[in-house]
């Protein structure tokens, strides 16, 4: 059995990939998890061979089935979990008079619903995790539309503010069986999700994914009474 092991989702690309580099850096086994199976193993591919012990599950998020396999593939294969990063997540933007109910339902489950349903399928390891150490840690993507709102953005944002209160209910829910809950809350990130917006703002004046994956390492670090409920990342000229 690994000595540590983590499941992170939305893993093949961006925030997700650079904490898997992260948490194998730091000794961890890693299940990645995400959509697209092409695009995972090139990633599982390219990680393993930077020598890092990581496993691939393709995976929709979407669907209740898909998490309940990528948990039981994990446990079969690592026999524990003590980090679990529910990162993968979409955004679409449209108008309050616009939104299609396909992608409404698409944002909520991805974003929301999928990480709700990870909890309830991990419970039994991250309660073993934190019986043992009393340093279970568990990562939500929020985001800083999480925090305040946006326009034209309206579902994502809701599902990130969703994000927020959730991991707050975990906390006191969880927090005295050792399994601590931190919601992240980036601005721009320099990813292909922010592909979109770089006409306007410029790669180089995004957040780097490796600064969200170092507050991950910062997360592993904290002692067990020390927990941090959210992080917010914000750009020089987006105070919120
Ligand atoms: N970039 C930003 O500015 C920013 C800011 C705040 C918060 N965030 C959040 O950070 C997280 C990661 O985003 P990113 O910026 O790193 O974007 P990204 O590079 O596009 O990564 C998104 C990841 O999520 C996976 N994913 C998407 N839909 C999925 C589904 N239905 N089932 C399984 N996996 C799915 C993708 O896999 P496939 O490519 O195979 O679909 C990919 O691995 C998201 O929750 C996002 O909302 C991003």
């Amino acid at each position: 059995m690994a000595e540590r092991a983590a499941i992170v989702t939305g893993a093949s690309s961006g925030i997700g990939l650079a904490i898997v580099r992260v948490l194998g850096s730091e000794g961890h086994a890693v299940t990645m998890a995400s959509r697209r199976p092409d695009k995972l193993r090139e990633a599982v591919a390219r990680l393993s061979s930077e020598g890092l012990e990581v496993h691939g599950v393709a995976a929709n998020m979407s669907e209740e089935a898909d998490i309940k396999r990528v948990v039981a593939e994990h446990h079969e294969h690592y026999g524990r979990l003590d980090v679990l990063v529910n990162n993968a997540g979409v955004g679409i933007g449209a108008p309050a008079g616009e939104i299609e109910t396909k992608r409404l339902d698409m944002q909520l489950s991805v974003n929301l619903r999928a990480t709700v349903l990870f909890y309830r399928e991990c419970l039994e390891m991250l309660r073993a995790a934190g019986a043992e150490h009393s340093n279970a840690i568990v990562i939500n993507m929020s985001s800083i539309s999480g925090k305040r709102g946006q326009p034209w953005l309206s579902v994502y944002s809701a599902t990130k503010a969703g994000i927020v209160g959730f991991t707050e209910a975990m906390n006191k829910e969880l927090g005295s069986q050792g399994i601590k809950s931190t919601a992240l809350c980036p601005a721009f990130v320099d990813t292909a999700m922010t592909d979109f917006a770089k006409e306007h703002v410029p790669a180089e004046k995004m957040i780097r994914p490796e600064d969200i994956a170092e507050a991950v390492r910062y997360l592993l670090k904290t002692s067990p009474p020390c927990v941090v409920p959210e992080i917010i990342f914000q750009r020089p000229d987006e105070a919120l």
